[in-house]
């Protein structure tokens, strides 16, 4: 299709398939810092903008699953209190929007090193009651990256199946890119199609990376609390018009 022929992007889905998006939310200091507000206000505003745009990936666009790098391995190093409103904010995230989860069909996981002493006992636990409610949710997949490291995953998969090899539950030949990929946290997920990396900056941040193979990258010079959806629609609007061709040979 050419590039100046108007799509209905609502139909997405019938030329450019997309089941998996993932969103690095990034700026939220920097949008902050611009309207002289604390960078905890920036959090705030970053974790408010969070509905609607997974709403609008979900309901508009029909899109089956959406990941959300939320807080890194690498986010400890910042100041204490920074990281406590983070997680206060991830917290009440959850209790507000759970009832929307379940109406909506929704299965919300949380992926990541979710064993590290260093998470409060109170956010392990809201962590496990949204998963625990949403469990049996079949419509949609929403996936928060918290503690997460694409390379702490790839290490948690790799120890996984060598204790099965070593308990003889597994040979080396049965370790295959499908069988590997069912010990990531991402597990019984399809490979992610589309990453929009918001901010400006345009690298990875150990997001994911096993996972980030073939997927199409679009970095956004917008920080993450004032994306928009009209934003939502331009990065779904440049997708359709990547060539994704998988090593193969595609008009
Ligand atoms: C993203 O915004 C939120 C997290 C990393 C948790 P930042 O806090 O990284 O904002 P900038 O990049 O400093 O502007
Ligand atoms: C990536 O953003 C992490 C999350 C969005 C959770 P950072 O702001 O931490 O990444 P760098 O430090 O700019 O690479
Ligand atoms: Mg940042």
């Amino acid at each position: 299709m050419a590039k100046t022929e108007a799509r209905d992007l609502h139909d997405i889905q019938s030329y450019a398939p997309l089941k998996h998006i993932a969103f690095i939310m990034d700026g939220n200091g920097r949008w902050a810092k611009k309207r002289l507000l604390t960078r905890s206000a920036g959090h705030r505003a970053g974790v408010a903008k969070i509905h609607e745009i997974i709403d609008c990936a979900f309901e508009d666009y029909g899109i089956y699953a959406a990941s959300l790098f939320c807080f890194s391995t690498e986010n400890w190093n910042r100041p204490e209190q920074e990281i406590s409103t983070l997680f206060s904010l991830l917290k009440e995230f959850f209790k507000k929007e759970i009832d929307y989860f379940m109406e909506k069909g929704t299965q919300v996981r949380v992926l990541g090193e979710l064993d590290d002493p260093r998470i409060p006992a109170d956010i392990m636990e809201t962590i496990h009651e949204a998963t625990e409610k949403t469990k049996n949710n079949d419509r949609h997949v929403f996936n928060v990256l918290f503690n997460y490291g694409g390379r702490a995953d790839i290490l948690h998969a790799t120890k996984m199946i060598a204790k099965e090899v070593q308990e003889g539950k597994l040979k080396p030949e049965d370790i295959t890119d499908d069988l590997f990929k069912m010990y990531l946290y991402t597990k019984e997920l399809s490979d992610i199609d589309l990453l929009v990396r918001t901010s400006g900056e345009e690298r990875i941040s150990n997001c994911f990376l096993y996972q980030l193979a073939y997927t199409e990258l679009l970095f956004k010079d917008v920080y993450w609390p004032g994306f928009s959806k009209k934003d939502l629609a331009s990065c779904l609007e440049a997708y359709t018009h990547r060539n994704r061709r998988f090593g193969a040979i595609k008009e």
